[in-house]
């Protein structure tokens, strides 16, 4: 292998910047080119390309966002445009191709390297925390950080007026978010779309908070929860049931995804993107590049798409208790 490309796809999250400087400082250290593929997929099949040395990167470790720009391309979805990107990356005299992003991502490296025996390897980043075999994914944990934040925030003017507030955090199929950031933000119920029920549970515990004299509370709420009510249904939900409630809704968007990186996100970034530079020196392909109590793991993309990832029951439990 003398030349590697490397791009980034899907919804962009903190800390695919620093993944992007580990594998061009990587492809570096080992006399490999770099090329840098600009707009994912879609910059891949337009041929959008530029050559990366160990310089180009510099200053961006603590950026977040993506500098190579992210898109999520329909073209790619089709054989021709995926025909069109295999054409480029052939007169680029590229070898093989590291894909920084989540599920999307991989199912096109995955087909690509299918179709063309092209070897791929995927570096998962997402805020999302989604991605199977793989114990965090980049820009999770600033997403959390950023949550946090943002909750503590509105505990303040929660608790000022008596208040109560429904917060929506981001996770479509995943509750690792809300989850996480409830706890850490001292949420009085939590709703994830791993759990059936959650509507009824956050009812029962709004009871319990009334009669414990609590004045103020925090309900935060992963976009894809199982009810199938918006979180201003939610909201109106709960005002039929209590009258005395004053409750306000906060939907913290596209603020999480952005931020610089935290510390253990960059890290992270760094660990997985020399990983994946070693993983293709090595001969592999198709492969993630994950991280299992601390270590660097290769894992299947198949395997990485595979919808085996479980709640944690512990943390549930943790929640409960300590809301009470
Ligand atoms: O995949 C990450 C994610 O942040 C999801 O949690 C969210 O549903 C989605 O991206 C929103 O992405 P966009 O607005 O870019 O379509």
């Amino acid at each position: 292998i003398n030349n590697i490309a490397v791009l980034t796809s899907g919804g962009d999250a903190p800390g695919m910047n620093a993944a992007i400087r580990a594998v061009v400082r990587a492809c570096s250290y080992y006399n490999l080119d770099c090329t840098g593929i600009y707009r994912g997929y879609q910059g891949l099949i337009e041929g959008d390309f530029e050559k990366l040395d160990a310089r180009s990167v510099r200053n961006v470790i603590n950026k977040g966002g993506t500098f190579l720009k992210s898109t999520r391309s329909i073209e790619f979805k089709t054989k021709e445009g995926r025909a069109k990107a295999y054409e480029n990356l052939k007169k680029a005299g590229v070898d093989a191709l590291i894909v920084i992003g989540g599920d999307g991502t991989f199912t096109g490296g995955l087909l690509f390297n299918q179709e063309f025996g092209f070897p791929v390897v995927g570096i998962p980043a997402t805020i999302d925390n989604d991605i199977n075999g793989t114990d965090y994914t980049i820009g999770y944990d600033t997403a959390l950080n950023t949550v946090v934040e943002a909750i503590d925030k509105i505990r303040d003017t929660a608790s000022s007026h008596n208040r109560l507030f429904l917060i929506e955090v981001m996770g479509r199929d995943a509750g690792d978010i809300a989850l996480n950031s409830g706890i850490g933000a001292g949420a009085e119920e939590i709703l994830i779309p791993e759990e059936d029920g959650g509507v009824e549970l956050m009812m029962e515990s709004l009871e319990k908070s009334k009669k414990s004299g609590k004045t103020s509370s925090i309900i935060v709420v992963a976009e894809g929860e199982k009810s199938g009510k918006t979180i201003f249904e939610l909201a109106e939900h709960i005002g039929e049931k209590y009258e005395e409630y004053d409750i306000r809704v906060s939907v913290l968007g596209h603020i999480q995804r952005g931020g610089s990186p935290s510390c253990f996100d960059r890290v992270l970034a760094s660990k997985l993107g020399v990983g994946a530079v070693e993983a293709l020196t090595d001969g592999k392909s198709n492969i993630m590049i994950g991280v299992h109590h601390q270590k660097v793991v290769h894992v299947s993309l198949e395997k990485a798409l595979k919808e085996g990832r479980k709640l944690d029951k512990e943390l549930r439990r943790v929640a409960n208790i300590t809301s009470v």
